[in-house]
């Protein structure tokens, strides 16, 4: 069990990742929040509470009012975030009420706006159900819906009051979601942390076989990544924009293959094949250190093969959220462990990572 202390100017709270937390959760909460409140919600989707309802409600002395998300991205969108605000209405919810999100990224963000925006603002606890949930969207405070114009333009900054990241709840996580998840925390070892990408590439087969003590410490060392950064800049007006390594292309891949044929993860993973070309082109990083990082992202794979072409990946990279007044922003590795933003790509040099990218994207993954 590891205990990581988030602080940022308006928040802090405590992520706790270990084994067991979903069955232990009511006296958990109870620490952080007093007594339970009259009314507690919990968030989560069908397959989910399918699976774990009955280690969840074990702790609970009166079972909290179950609200339902669908799942899937689709359903992402203020049209659900209204109907779950009316059942929290009718079930009495009130300013005191609390409200747990169960589940991925997306009944994160959902259950994390509903938070947000309930009454003005009702306090939440996060409990993430994958890989991906549990080293980075349950953790700093960013929550919000898509709209058909693009995804998370609508949200709120809302933290939680605690982060349970129990990992035996991964036991169920498909193979793809966890590898795609353990792409963020490639990135996390890349930008801030030497000794989470030695680790990850001398305990691949412990992480890759969910042994339980090789995951808490990956999703800890993640966790912690994050937290520092978000402690330094949370609202991403500088250095939280180097978590979005491998971002700028990932987000040109979802958007190119129509956010079906990728999931997030594995797009960031192929986006992050373009950064390290860009910074070896650049000098930030070393031919060594290039090949020993792509092999890393490898290790983890395989990601899926990709059948585009780099101008249409290249066009879809300027619509990217990032991209403030135009500036096409990238992120690139400073070495093992660093990375910085730069402003000043030219189209011929993210053509040429990109060309990189997709001829390893076709070559060793087609077939
Ligand atoms: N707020 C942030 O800072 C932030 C950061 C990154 C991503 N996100 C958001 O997160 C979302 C993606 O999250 P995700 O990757 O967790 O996807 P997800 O929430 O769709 O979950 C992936 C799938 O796994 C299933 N699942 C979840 N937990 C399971 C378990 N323990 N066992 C079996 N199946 C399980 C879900 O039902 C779903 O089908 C996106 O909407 C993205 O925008 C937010
Ligand atoms: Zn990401």
């Amino acid at each position: 069990m590891q205990t990581i202390r988030v602080e940022t100017p308006t928040a802090k709270y405590d992520v706790i990742a270990g084994s067991g937390l979903v069955a232990t959760l009511a006296p958990r909460i109870e620490r952080v929040v007093g007594r339970l409140p009259r009314r507690v919600f919990v968030l989560t989707s069908a397959p989910i509470w399918a699976l774990w309802s009955d280690a969840f409600l074990s702790s609970f002395a009166e079972p909290p009012v179950t609200l339902f998300l669908p799942p899937g991205e689709e359903h992402k969108t203020l049209a659900s975030v209204e109907k779950l605000l009316r059942q929290m209405a009718l079930a009495g919810g009130d300013r005191g009420s609390l409200l747990i999100a169960f589940g991925g990224g997306i009944v994160g963000d959902v259950g994390g706006f509903l938070a947000a925006i309930y009454m003005r603002g009702i306090p939440y606890i996060q409990v993430p159900t994958t890989f991906l949930a549990q080293v980075d969207s349950s953790v700093g405070g960013k929550t919000g819906v898509n709209l058909p114009e693009g995804k998370n333009l609508v949200g709120s900054f809302h933290h939680p009051l605690a982060v349970f990241a129990d990992i035996g709840v991964l036991g169920t996580l498909p193979e793809r979601e966890l590898k795609a998840g353990l792409m963020e925390s490639v990135k996390a070892g890349i930008i801030r942390d030497r000794a989470l990408v030695r680790f990850m590439e001398e305990h691949a087969d412990e992480v890759l076989g969910r042994d339980a003590r090789a995951l808490e410490k990956v999703i800890a060392a993640s966790i912690r990544m994050k937290a520092g950064v978000v402690k330094q800049d949370e609202r991403e007006r500088g250095l939280r924009m180097i978590l979005n390594l491998g971002h700028t292309v990932g987000h040109a891949l979802e958007q190119a293959t129509g956010y079906k044929a990728l999931l997030h993860g594995e797009a960031v993973g192929w986006g992050m094949v373009a950064a390290l070309y860009l910074a070896r082109k650049r000098g930030t990083i070393s031919s060594g250190q290039f090949e020993r990082l792509e092999a890393l992202i490898h290790l983890y794979g395989p990601l899926p093969p990709l059948k585009l072409r780099a101008a249409r990946v290249v066009a879809a990279t300027g619509g990217d959220k990032k991209n403030l007044g135009g500036v096409r922003r990238f992120v690139l590795p400073v070495g093992i462990g660093d990375a910085g933003v730069v402003e000043d790509v030219s189209a011929a040099e993210l053509e040429a990572a990109v060309g990189y990218m997709l001829a390893q994207a076709g070559e060793k993954h087609a077939g």
